[in-house]
């Protein structure tokens, strides 16, 4: 067995934000490897396909530069990628409590599925408290400025495929 200890860094990622690439800066720092795991959450409904938000992520980390963050994509069920690449943490953030409760039954039925792992819980930063790809998306499409919410190098991509096109400034 490997000694290297591999961290997961599971979401819908639709699209990364400032708020995810905070987390998986501070987590590459805590961890030999860390992935970040484009993954299906059931109850969302995607804007960008799955290897559209690759492709960002992938353009983000490029701008990085942190050589032990890969990306890779999961349909399955989270507890089970975990235990096949021999990770030993899921890391997530948490913004508010209103991210608790959620995140705290996600962690025990991910335990529960594969005890391998443990869920280990990043404290946003301060700036990023209120930061989500909803509000993201909902700044977007009224044709808002969101550069203060998504790396500079995935803005165009972002607005070209969120504005609509009627308001979209050159
Ligand atoms: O960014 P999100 O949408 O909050 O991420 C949620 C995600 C994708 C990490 C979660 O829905 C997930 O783990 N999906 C994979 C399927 C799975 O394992 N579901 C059960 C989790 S207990």
């Amino acid at each position: 067995m490997s000694n290297s200890r591999i961290a997961v860094c599971p979401g819908s990622f639709d699209p990364v934000t400032f708020g995810h690439t905070d987390i998986i800066h501070r987590a590459s720092k805590l961890f030999d490897k860390v992935i970040v795991l484009v993954s299906v959450n059931a109850v969302k409904n995607p804007s960008f396909t799955t290897v559209e938000r690759v492709q960002l992520i992938n353009k983000v980390l490029d701008s990085l530069q942190l050589d032990n963050v890969v990306v890779d994509i999961w349909d399955g069920l989270l507890a089970d990628y975990v235990k096949q690449v021999g990770a030993v943490a899921i890391i997530k953030g948490l913004r508010a409590v209103s991210d608790f409760e959620y995140e705290f039954q996600m962690a025990l039925a991910n335990k529960i599925l594969y005890d391998g792992a443990e869920t280990v819980f990043l404290t946003t930063s301060a700036e990023n408290m209120y930061l989500s790809s909803s509000v993201v998306k909902q700044i977007a499409s009224f044709g808002g400025d969101i550069s203060h919410f998504v790396p500079g190098c995935i803005l165009r991509d972002i607005t070209e495929r969120l504005v609509p096109k009627e308001i979209q400034k050159n």
